[in-house]
């Protein structure tokens, strides 16, 4: 494929993409009942195992995150984890995809747990935690019920917010005036400003800070050709980035494979919160930097790191990126809109085949094999991710959609 597409214009290959998207989109849609059924399946044994060990020794509530096979048992994680809201997230979009009332009853059980999360002021992650759980709960349940913890929340995640900066910090103390981290993976909180803005008893400066944070990371977390860093360590002093570190990347000189999908997925939906074209721009860039990457396999799914290639590949970072492109071919022109759906729609038929969707109780029940979590730190190689699923799930969601 990308052999050939190297021998054609730019045009004839956008024409050969949109011949063959109508076909691909088509089969996934065809597929999506039996794969809403099987994940259902999957998800109706996976919570069984996650509630009986829902309490740790100290009486805390944990949350499933992925699986462990030398050691045959769930991986689970505290409330305050980042990936705390996936869990109930995907039980809430097995409810949209079903309409299984039992899903409905799950979700709304693990998303009770995480109240206390809205004061959590560890981290920027709050907005991933709150949004992908109560968020989902008072879109499909109509209610607003839950708005004063989201918004409670959003109050909580403008504390990270410096203004001489502009940006939100993703990790570490408020009061830390040596250094000042921030990640691509903090876009995506983003949306829970945008959305507690418009809330009731929102605040107006949630958006404003949200759009800064966007704009100051579109000037300095990614490279001229659309890759982005991982980490970047700003100076309060000065205010530039004083310092790129790899994080979870290979090197401070390739782009690690979520860190990519974050950036696609997060300016996509500033884009439809703000309406400001700078940001479709460069969700636009940002995917095209990775759809036409050299490294970027047959089957549409990243290795961890576009320059890892060979390595193992991230599931997690297919199925941001499937979900993000899904939303993005809406705003796009329609040949080149065309051309995301059909790569988004190849990425979600990998996903769904035997390579990554796995059978039975191989992987705890969770629905996708091969996610990365943290090479360079020896953490979550080659294993099953909450939150893969959970964009898989949505991206699904998305495609029935359109
Ligand atoms: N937000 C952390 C990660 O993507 O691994």
């Amino acid at each position: 494929m990308f052999m050939k597409k190297s021998l054609l214009s730019a045009s004839a290959f956008w024409a050969f993409c949109c011949v063959a998207e109508g076909t691909e989109l088509a089969r996934l849609k065809s597929r999506l009942p039996e794969i809403f059924a099987k994940s259902a399946a999957h998800y109706k044994a996976l919570d069984a195992a996650a509630t009986a060990v829902m309490y740790n020794t100290n009486g805390m509530v944990m949350l499933p995150r992925g699986y462990n096979r030398t050691l045959k048992r769930l991986t689970i994680r505290e409330i305050t984890c980042w990936t705390s809201g996936h869990y109930p997230g995907s039980l809430w979009y097995l409810f949209e995809a079903t309409g299984d009332e039992f899903f409905k009853e799950r979700a709304a059980m693990w998303t009770e747990t995480l109240k206390p999360i809205s004061k959590f002021e560890g981290n920027h992650d709050i907005g991933f935690m709150m949004y992908c759980s109560f968020g989902n709960a008072r879109r499909l349940l109509k209610t607003g019920k839950y708005d004063h913890l989201l918004v409670e929340a959003a109050n909580t995640l403008s504390l990270r917010f410096e203004p001489k900066l502009g940006l939100i910090r993703s990790w570490g103390k408020v009061d830390d005036r040596d250094s000042f981290l921030v990640i691509p993976d903090n876009l995506m909180n983003l949306e829970l400003l945008e959305w507690a803005a418009k809330a009731k008893n929102g605040d107006r400066r949630f958006a404003e800070m949200a759009r800064s944070h966007a704009d100051v990371t579109m000037k300095n977390h990614f490279r001229a050709d659309g890759g982005t860093y991982h980490v970047l360590n700003y100076s309060q002093k000065d205010l530039r980035v004083q310092e790129v570190r790899r994080g979870q990347g290979a090197s401070c000189f390739t782009a690690w494979s979520r860190g990519q999908s974050w950036g696609i997925y997060g300016y996509t939906m500033m884009y439809r919160e703000s309406g400001n074209k700078t940001y479709l721009n460069f969700a636009e860039k940002l995917a095209d930097y990775a759809v036409n990457h050299p490294n970027m396999p047959e089957d549409g799914i990243p290795y961890w790191d576009y320059g890892a290639p060979g390595e193992e590949r991230d599931s997690s970072a297919g199925s941001i990126m499937a979900s993000g492109l899904l939303e993005l071919s809406k705003y796009v022109d329609s040949a080149k809109g065309e051309s995301y759906r059909k790569f988004a729609a190849r990425q979600l038929l990998s996903l769904a085949s035997p390579a990554y969707f796995s059978e039975g109780g191989e992987i705890g029940h969770f629905l996708l094999k091969h996610g990365v979590g943290f090479k360079p730190g020896g953490h979550e190689i080659d294993t099953p991710l909450n939150y893969g699923d959970y964009y898989f799930l949505e991206a699904l969601l998305r495609a029935r959609n359109l």
